[in-house]
């Protein structure tokens, strides 16, 4: 079978980027979305130069052009879009009705992957305030897609690790602590960490596979299935020296919000249901999904150990 077309749309993001590269090394012809609105952002305009030396095309449009949106996403088979969704950086989530109108307009497309890649939305019905918000959006989105009739795959890739571990789960921070770490409640309920290169590899691999078609894939690499206290324990032994911990009990993590302002209040929203109520492991995945690891085995992920070993 011939591999598909793929249309990336926030294809110069955190993890955009990635599922550029790594839809161009699994051998997709590859198209990356190229808003007119970056107008003289050298950064982006180079990354995006960038990936068409590499083999990509670039694809002039607008989310605010409708007809250059059909018009991009009639050049392919799939569409991953990977658009903001961090309020602490930008968050344009519930553009992608745009992108839904255009993709039922255009009628070719036979896979969509929007922008989710953390925690299944589907299961977040009692998230934290004011975080629940990201979770909502996301759910309107993937209404308007099944609304649309349009076939899609939904990638639940739990915690970024260069957000998540690389701070050893401290919020606001994305550099491991030499000296003290913040416990959450009793540091037990297990998360879990994927390496965002990762997160596109199975992204990736997901496209052309018939077995996620209308389907939730989790990426649940088992050997980062970790503790908060697993975590912490693994860059101490890299490092060879104990860190002081200090545990916050649930009630002092959630009053601690109150005076943050809105942005960071939705991030420790997500590190209140990730850390202190295991929303990422207190389910088994069911017949709406799918796991990453088990469908494809020869993706070589990066355990939590080898990547912490980067900031020693
Ligand atoms: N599980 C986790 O731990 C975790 C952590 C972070 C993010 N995420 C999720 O991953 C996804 C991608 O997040 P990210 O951090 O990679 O995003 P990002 O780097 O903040 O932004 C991605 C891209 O979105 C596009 N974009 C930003 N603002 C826009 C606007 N106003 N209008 C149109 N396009 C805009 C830009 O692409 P172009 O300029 O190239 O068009 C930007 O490069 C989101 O769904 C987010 O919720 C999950």
């Amino acid at each position: 079978m011939a591999k598909s077309k793929v249309l990336i749309v926030g294809g110069t993001g955190y993890l955009g980027k990635r599922l550029v590269k790594a839809s161009l090394g699994e051998g997709h012809e590859t198209f990356v979305l190229s808003r007119r609105e970056i107008g003289v952002d050298i950064d982006k305009v180079e990354m995006l130069i960038s990936f068409k030396m590499l083999g990509a095309h670039l694809v002039p449009a607008s989310f605010s052009d409708h007809a250059s949106l059909v018009e991009a996403v009639k050049l392919v088979d799939v569409v991953i879009c990977a658009v903001s969704g961090v309020h602490i950086r930008s968050h344009s989530i519930m553009l992608q009705l745009n992108l839904v109108r255009a993709i039922k307009e255009a009628g070719n497309v036979k896979r969509f992957l929007p922008s989710e890649f953390g925690t299944d939305p589907a299961r977040m019905e009692k998230a934290t305030e004011p975080g629940n918000v990201v979770f909502q959006d996301k759910m309107v989105v993937r209404k308007a897609i099944e609304e649309a009739g349009i076939p899609y795959t939904y990638v639940s890739a739990n915690c970024f690790a260069g957000y998540f571990v690389g701070g050893l789960c401290q919020f606001g921070k994305i550099l491991p602590s030499r000296d003290s770490v913040i416990i959450h409640g009793d540091g037990y309920k297990k998360a879990i960490y994927v390496v965002e290169d990762d997160i596109a590899s199975y992204t990736i691999k997901t496209i052309d596979d018939p077995r996620t078609l209308n389907k939730t894939l989790y990426i649940r690499p088992p050997k980062n299935i970790l503790s908060h206290r697993e975590v912490v324990n693994i860059w101490e032994k890299l490092i060879g020296t104990e860190l002081d911990k200090i545990t916050i009990s649930k009630e002092d993590f959630l009053a601690s919000m109150k005076d943050l302002d809105y942005g960071q209040q939705v991030g420790l929203g997500h590190y209140h249901d990730v850390l202190y109520e295991g929303c990422l492991t207190n389910f088994e995945i069911g017949s709406e999904g799918e796991e990453a690891s088990q469908l494809y085995p020869g993706v070589n992920y990066t355990a939590v150990e080898d990547f912490l070993k980067r900031y020693v």
